[in-house]
């Protein structure tokens, strides 16, 4: 299963994101995570659609969206269509889950379910056979730079070994508190695409964190 590193552009200088977006690409970084709040489904709101499309006009990077919003069957379409190469998803959101799913595949993008801590992984096991990846949350959703929380690791092995026993090539993304420690510990557990904010953006050389993360995940 290949490893990647996805950058979360929450801790990104937003008034520089040109910039922001070639240093990501030059370090080495594989995707760019791309978190979309409302203010209902968490208490936090950041941007949507015209910035997701500008980014995608700037660069050719995969463009992973986390979408923490009521309602994402309402939107999935449009992110599609303003470039999401992959789409992720609230179980605990008010959309039915496997709809969302259909209606992210239909419109061309990887669909993925998000898990928040909280939530029995187990609940997600039946979608697991229409799923591109499965995002386990690592901290509460709604800020970047919080404590990656232990608990959650559990869980990674527990849908990592599900995804096993039933024979299917899915990713596990991890999302919060990520850094060079915390990398070590969930890719033991079994995932795959790590999501750094706040560690990858403050660190001093981006490129040699990126490697410190991928040589985590070896
Ligand atoms: C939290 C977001 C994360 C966040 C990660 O709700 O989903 O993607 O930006 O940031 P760090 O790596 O700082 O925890
Ligand atoms: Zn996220």
């Amino acid at each position: 299963m290949k490893n990647f590193v996805s950058a979360s552009v929450l801790s990104a200088d937003m008034l520089n994101l040109r910039d922001e977006i070639s240093k990501i690409k030059n370090a080495g970084v594989d995707m760019l995570h791309f978190d979309v709040m409302d203010g209902v489904f968490v208490p936090n709101i950041t941007y949507g659609l015209p910035v997701l499309e500008q980014v995608r006009k700037e660069t050719d990077i995969i463009l992973d969206v986390h979408l923490m919003i009521i309602d994402p069957i309402k939107y999935v379409k449009r992110f599609a269509e303003c470039g999401a190469d992959i789409i992720s998803f609230h179980l605990e959101s008010q959309s039915n889950t496997m709809d969302t799913i259909k209606a992210i595949k239909s419109a061309g993008a990887k669909a993925a379910l998000a898990v928040k801590p909280n939530t029995p992984i187990e609940n997600a096991f039946e979608y697991l056979p229409y799923l591109d990846m499965i995002l386990v949350m690592t901290v509460e959703p709604g800020f970047g730079g919080q404590g990656f929380i232990p608990e959650t690791v559990e869980k990674v092995k527990i849908i990592k070994d599900k995804i096993i026993s039933l024979g299917l090539d899915i990713d596990v993304q991890v999302d919060g508190g990520i850094n060079d420690k915390t990398a070590e510990i969930v890719k033991s557990a079994g995932a795959n695409v790590l999501v750094s904010g706040s560690w990858l953006f403050k660190s001093e050389n981006m490129a040699e964190a990126v490697k410190k993360l991928k040589k985590a995940e070896e």
